[in-house]
């Protein structure tokens, strides 16, 4: 492979990152065979991809995987502490443009997704849209060549339909978040375990007989709740959906708006996707020692800088968990700067689950590639055809068989004549 540019913490760690992202090749059989089957046919000869995701483990793979169909590819992260230096060096020393490093400021970060478009790509693959929102704010001018785009995460889906809702979308956007074998595991297999595990790597915790709060009660938050209730927390969820919360209580929770959650959470872990979930008015009523977690895209579901008003003394305690001193005495501690634990306290996602999430990326990218004529500035779901095709390579790989219908059973569920 030529040598490229990149921008990577340390180039020394690549050894390192090597082993891990090989671990992880063994673990992903769904997104091994399209690697095999775009090494063959090349599907992506020609196709430059601009990739702004965390940079992981499994995230290698998917960016080999779209080298092995012949793609041009850059890479960049997509949030300011969830790359792993080692896994963007090995990268980097294989010959991929990789710009990322564990760390950034707002002004690195950005510097990185510019380096990443650089490569004036037809394909972005964004997750949390802020390569997408930069090429529509500040590189128009690579609009016309981009045939589509590809959103990882429900918080970017949500960013982009409102793009679209307000008339200014301007490139096809496929929600790889919505598809099933994306959303169903990934969000809630893969939060729920790397959430746990993030807070468990950084404080310790003992979820066993505490009260744990969990704030948003879509596929992340029921994972979630579920595995926190596993290793034996008490959990209350707090969610504004009607018939959300609704789940919640019938799935045997405690469910009450945050204003009584706030008095008695030993830990709180937001996965809501939305502005100040947790703030002022509820730091004031919490615990001592009450500790504070975000899952969700963005650092914005607790306020910090509320927090830091309220607080007479801040300091780091440890790597990753800062205590803040409430004018009441009481002490919060919050972790990763409120940004996503599972991938600033731990490895995020298993590569289990990623390897569905990839599948469906790199499937997706063959498809925006030949389908690009047709496509229109607007938000699609993934194709039932490659939903379902990875859904049945991942239970080939698992070893699982479905049952199968007889001709009289499809007959009859196409028929509407026989009733009582
Ligand atoms: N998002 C959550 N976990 C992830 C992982 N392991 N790799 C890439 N993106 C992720």
């Amino acid at each position: 492979m030529e040598s490229t540019k990149y921008r990577v913490k340390n180039i020394e760690l690549a050894e390192a990152g090597h082993k891990r992202i090989e671990w992880a090749k063994g673990r992903m059989p769904v997104l091994g065979l399209i690697r095999e089957r775009y090494t063959r046919d090349r599907p992506l000869a020609g196709v430059r991809v601009a990739a702004c995701l965390h940079v992981t483990v499994e995230t290698a793979n998917l960016i080999t995987t779209l080298i092995a169909g012949g793609a041009k590819v850059a890479l960049t992260g997509s949030n300011p502490l969830s790359t792993q230096d080692d896994v963007a060096a090995a990268l980097a020393k294989e010959g991929v443009s990789v710009y990322a490093f564990r760390g950034q400021n707002e002004e690195e970060y950005y510097e990185c997704v510019e380096e990443a478009l650089r490569l004036e790509p037809n394909i972005l693959l964004d997750d949390g849209a802020d390569m997408i929102a930069t090429v529509h704010q500040r590189h128009k001018d690579l609009i016309k060549q981009v045939s589509g785009g590809c959103e990882e995460t429900t918080t970017g889906v949500v960013r982009l339909r409102a793009l679209a809702e307000q008339g200014d979308l301007k490139i096809p956007i496929m929600a790889v978040n919505d598809a099933e074998t994306k959303m169903m595991f990934d969000n809630r297999y893969g939060t729920g375990q790397s959430a746990i595990h993030g807070i468990m790597n950084a404080t310790n915790f003992l979820f066993a007989g505490q009260t744990v709060v969990v704030v948003g009660y879509g596929w992340c938050g029921r994972g979630i709740a579920t595995r926190a209730r596993g290793m034996g927390a008490n959990v209350i969820v707090v969610e504004v959906n009607p018939r959300k919360t609704l789940e919640a209580a019938m799935d045997g929770y405690w469910v009450m708006p945050m204003r009584e959650a706030a008095k008695l959470g030993d830990l709180f872990i937001t996965a809501s996707g939305n502005l100040s979930v947790i703030r002022k008015e509820h730091f004031q009523v919490m615990k001592d020692q009450a500790i504070l977690a975000n899952a969700g895209h963005f650092n914005v579901e607790i306020d910090r800088p509320g927090l830091e008003g309220l607080a007479s003394e801040i300091r780091e305690v440890k790597e990753d968990v800062v205590e803040y001193v409430l004018n009441n005495g009481r002490r919060l501690y919050l972790l990763a700067e409120g940004r996503l634990v599972n991938l600033s306290c731990a490895f995020g996602h298993p590569p289990e689950v990623m390897d569905m999430s990839f599948a469906n990326q790199a499937l997706v990218v063959k498809y925006i590639s030949e389908n690009a004529a047709q496509l229109k500035p607007q938000v699609y779901s993934v194709p039932a055809e490659i939903d379902n095709s990875v859904a049945k390579l991942k239970l080939d790989a698992l070893g699982i068989e479905p049952e199968t219908l007889t001709h009289e059973q499809k007959e009859y569920l196409s028929s509407w004549t026989s009733g009582t």
